[in-house]
């Protein structure tokens, strides 16, 4: 009897070849080349994908027998749930392998912003020497503005509390008392807009929270704030944010996540690319040795058991 197929399709970590073992046939195909995937997916019994591959009704129709499509990360983004489960698809993921590795890129970042670590690191490369123009600010004592108190929100809470922050929450269904034991104020949106030196969004994206952070929100910044977007794309308005940034309304910003990714590919997220007070990394969150094992392991493990036809347990 010929071995079920699960096709990789983005770069995961070898631990995860390892847990599917040997009574699988492993194939690889770069989920972005998207005639490559649905030729490749037709044989396929399991799908294994990241944030790049866009898996949608397309996809489901090329597969003649995808059993389950796995992503190795935090959410469902890049997957159509609705279309998996009309193709008879089951649909995982790892939903705690990368929240250390996001909470501690949301830190890095607040800090690169503060301290102009991108620019200063540019300049250094383009031989100059610049200790004025790059002058930052001190996180102690200064309000953070946490944007979504879940688990990975409330990680960074924890890892921010020793810098001496103020720290205040948003989140509509955080409780006071949760908040507290972090040393975190819940507030609403206005309020924390109009209070925050810095931002940090950590939500999911949904249609309740796409645009969260708008024209209307920034308008009550202070001139001091730093938003940071470790979390998804589109969450922070990025025409409102390239109106504040170039406006002189706010200080700066720091982005892993973009509408469309790579940036470059969308009118609006480019235009981000231009600004000095913007430092940006490449959807970097979840892209450290841990949480990629993490992430390999635990999907692997429960494409094995959705391959058996066994119970795939909630992560
Ligand atoms: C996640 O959703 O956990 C990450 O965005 C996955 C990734 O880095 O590809």
């Amino acid at each position: 009897m010929s071995r079920p197929v699960v096709l990789i399709a983005e770069e995961l970590s070898p631990a995860t070849v390892e847990v599917l073992g040997s009574d699988v046939e492993v194939q690889h195909v770069d989920g972005t080349d998207r005639p490559a995937l649905l030729e490749a997916v037709a044989e396929a019994d399991a799908l294994l994908v990241r944030s790049a591959t866009k898996v949608d009704a397309e996809v489901f129709a090329a597969a003649r027998r995808l059993t389950v499509v796995a992503r190795a990360g935090v959410g469902l983004d890049n997957v159509d749930v609705p279309a998996a489960t009309s193709a008879g698809a089951m649909v995982i993921n790892a939903p705690t392998s990368n929240i250390v590795s996001a909470a501690e890129l949301a830190v890095a970042l607040i800090l690169a912003s503060l301290r102009n670590i991108g620019r200063a690191d540019a300049s250094m490369k383009a031989g100059k020497w610049e200790r004025k123009a790059l002058n930052g600010t001190e996180l102690l004592d200064k309000t953070v503005g946490v944007v979504g108190f879940g688990r990975i929100g409330q990680l960074v809470a924890e890892r921010l509390r020793p810098f001496g922050v103020h720290l205040l929450a948003y989140d509509p269904y955080v409780s006071q008392t949760r908040a507290a034991e972090l040393g975190a104020r819940v507030v609403d949106l206005p309020e924390l807009m109009a209070s925050a030196d810095v931002l940090t969004v950590h939500m999911p994206r949904t249609p309740e929270t796409i645009g969260l952070i708008g024209a209307e929100e920034l308008a009550l910044a202070k001139p001091s704030l730093h938003v940071v977007n470790a979390a998804r794309g589109g969450l922070v308005d990025e025409e409102a944010l390239y109106a504040a940034l170039s406006e002189g309304r706010i200080a700066g910003a720091a982005l892993d996540v973009y509408s469309a990714e790579p940036p470059s590919t969308s009118e609006t997220a480019k235009k981000l690319l231009e600004l000095d007070t913007v430092t940006l990394t490449p959807h970097l969150g979840a892209s450290t040795v841990e949480a990629q094992e993490k992430a390999g392991v635990a999907v692997a493990k429960s494409v094995r058991l959705a391959l058996a036809g066994e119970l795939v347990p909630d992560a």
